[in-house]
């Protein structure tokens, strides 16, 4: 078994990279500017020279603000395009292929978590981007499989809780948004997911377990930061709607994912969003 963690430097990226060498599973990396995937001739040649029998694709236009406009070609290029350019590669070669999905998939209406045959029917462009995507993948190569997740931070780059806890440390007053619920995912959980599946085909999710808004989160890092020696300019939280925050993109105002189907294969059971943003905040909080 030998795997091709395809953009090594991203969150996902980089956290996978981490747990291939915790488990001594022979792996190759490259990062966008080694091998370009909308380069097919690129992705021949590296796969050739390395030879992975599991290629696992972390690369994606993901600021979803910025795929509304300014991104947007990009965005479906490298959301679309890539990933059925590396499920051609598979399919020609017999690799195993690993791709991630988003919840942003889906348009928020339901009101209980989403299962992976529910109908998709995404309200903004990275939504469509990754749809797209999805749907080529497996156009190309129906024994690839995806995992869809959400809201994801970890230690491989800034994201999600890295914003946050700098708008606490700087910020009197910090917004949280209140019609917006998923389920935040420590990214370290994440790639114990994606190995787990890495030789079944189709569509699997995976969370972190329970859910929050957005105003939750902050909320339970705030908490967790006065609980810590962490200096803090933040005094209060406070909730606003969507319409009333400056991003650019609609967000589903619910995109919780069941992770019931993926469950069996995993080696432990799913840990809440607490309890893997706490264990993430504990590592952090050195570095703070
Ligand atoms: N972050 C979340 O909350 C979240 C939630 C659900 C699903 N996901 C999915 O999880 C996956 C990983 O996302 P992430 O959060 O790890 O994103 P990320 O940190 O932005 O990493 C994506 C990587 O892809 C690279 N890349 C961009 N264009 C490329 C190209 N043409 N060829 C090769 N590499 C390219 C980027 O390089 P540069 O930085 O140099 O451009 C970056 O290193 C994506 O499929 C995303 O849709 C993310």
């Amino acid at each position: 078994m030998k795997f091709w963690v395809v953009s090594d430097e991203g969150l996902v990226g980089r956290e996978m990279c981490d747990f291939l060498q915790r488990e001594a599973v022979s792996f190759v990396g490259s990062n966008r500017h080694e091998v370009d995937i909308l380069d097919e001739k690129g992705i021949l040649a590296f796969f050739d020279k390395h030879k992975p029998t599991h290629i696992v694709n972390c690369a994606a236009v993901a600021i979803v603000d910025n795929c509304e406009a300014k991104d947007r070609e990009r965005a479906f290029a490298v959301n679309a395009i890539g990933p059925q350019n590396l499920a051609r590669l598979a399919r020609i070669k017999g690799a195993r292929l690993i791709h991630i999905g988003t919840d942003y998939v889906f348009d928020g209406r339901e009101k209980r978590p989403y299962e992976e045959g529910d109908p998709v029917n995404p309200i903004n462009e990275y939504g469509f981007s990754k749809l797209e995507g999805e749907k080529l993948l497996f156009k190309e190569y129906p024994e690839a499989v995806e995992v869809r997740t959400s809201s994801l931070y970890g230690l491989g780059k800034k994201g999600l809780i890295w914003y946050i806890l700098q708008a606490l440390q700087s910020e009197e007053i910090v917004q949280g948004i209140t019609d917006q619920t998923s389920s935040p995912t420590n990214t370290k959980d994440l790639v114990e997911a994606l190995f787990a599946v890495r030789d079944q085909s189709g569509i699997f999710h995976f969370a972190n377990k329970g859910e929050t808004s957005r105003f939750g989160l902050i909320e339970e890092l705030f908490r967790l930061a006065k609980a810590s020696e962490i200096e803090l300019r933040c005094k209060k939280v406070v909730p606003i709607r969507q319409e009333e925050s400056k991003r650019s993109a609609p967000r589903p105002v619910y995109s919780v994912l069941s992770s019931k189907k993926i469950a069996p294969y995993l080696r432990k059971e799913i840990r809440t969003w607490q309890e893997a943003l706490a264990d993430h905040f504990e590592a952090i909080a050195v570095i703070c």
